[in-house]
């Protein structure tokens, strides 16, 4: 399973691409608002130039011709932006017609399997199963991914990705992964989270106290000579 970064915040995409693990950076309008007084298009080119892998850029008109219309804008910035559609009919009908001119969606605001068959039919390149909040109304949102690896697994037709996208904790991006999932978009501080262990911390200060304690002991030899 391939993780993207799920943030507009380019300190996080740097940091993050340098430890080797990003696949691709997914943007939505709220995370673009909460980076102050950044340019749109600039922030999703800088990021291009980060990250080597598709970067979702989101839509914000409700019908289809508006979506089309910012898609086409998106797409002709570089072309690892992925067109982001809700899913919705207009979304659906968005997805066909960017995909006639080759431009890859990313359909967003998945909250059940009926949408992701119809958004896949539609020519989706990927589909976003919100798993955190699916969770937080009690609904399970893993299985939400396993129904739709199922369901896409069957139709041989069917190439679209599935990316679990509200993920909360480090345990989801397990859980996703176990369920088949193509892409994780986790936000930065899960990230940082999935790689502490307070026996690795403690281990490190082990190895380190016991490394100068050797260093320590041959100073205090060598001196006795
Ligand atoms: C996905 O592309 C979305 O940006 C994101 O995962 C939304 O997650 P949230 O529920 O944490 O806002």
């Amino acid at each position: 399973m391939k993780i993207f970064l799920d943030t507009a915040n380019l300190r996080e995409i740097e940091e993050a691409a340098s430890w080797g693990i990003l696949s691709g950076v997914t943007t939505n309008p709220s995370l673009l608002a909460r980076e102050q007084g950044v340019d749109f298009e600039e922030t999703i080119l800088e990021i291009t130039r980060l990250v080597d892998g598709p970067i979702s850029a989101e839509t914000i008109s409700e019908d289809a011709d508006g979506m089309v219309r910012e898609g086409k804008t998106y797409a002709a910035w570089h072309p690892n932006v992925i067109v982001k559609v809700p899913s919705t009919i207009e979304g659906l009908k968005a997805v066909s017609r960017l995909k006639q001119d080759d431009i890859r969606t990313n359909v967003t605001l998945c909250f059940n399997a009926n949408q992701a068959l119809l958004a896949a039919r539609a020519g989706a390149f990927v589909v976003s199963p919100f798993v955190g909040r699916l969770d937080d109304i009690s609904e399970p949102g893993v299985e939400l991914i396993h129904d739709i690896v199922q369901l896409y697994t069957m139709d041989p037709e069917i190439d679209t990705q599935v990316l679990a996208a509200s993920i909360r904790h480090p345990r989801h991006i397990i859980e996703v992964a176990q369920a088949g999932a193509d892409i994780a978009t986790v936000p930065f501080n899960v990230l940082q989270l999935s790689m502490k262990h307070p026996l690795t911390d403690a281990g490190i200060e082990r190895f380190l106290a016991d490394w100068r304690k050797r260093e320590a002991e041959q100073v205090t030899s060598v001196g006795a000579q």
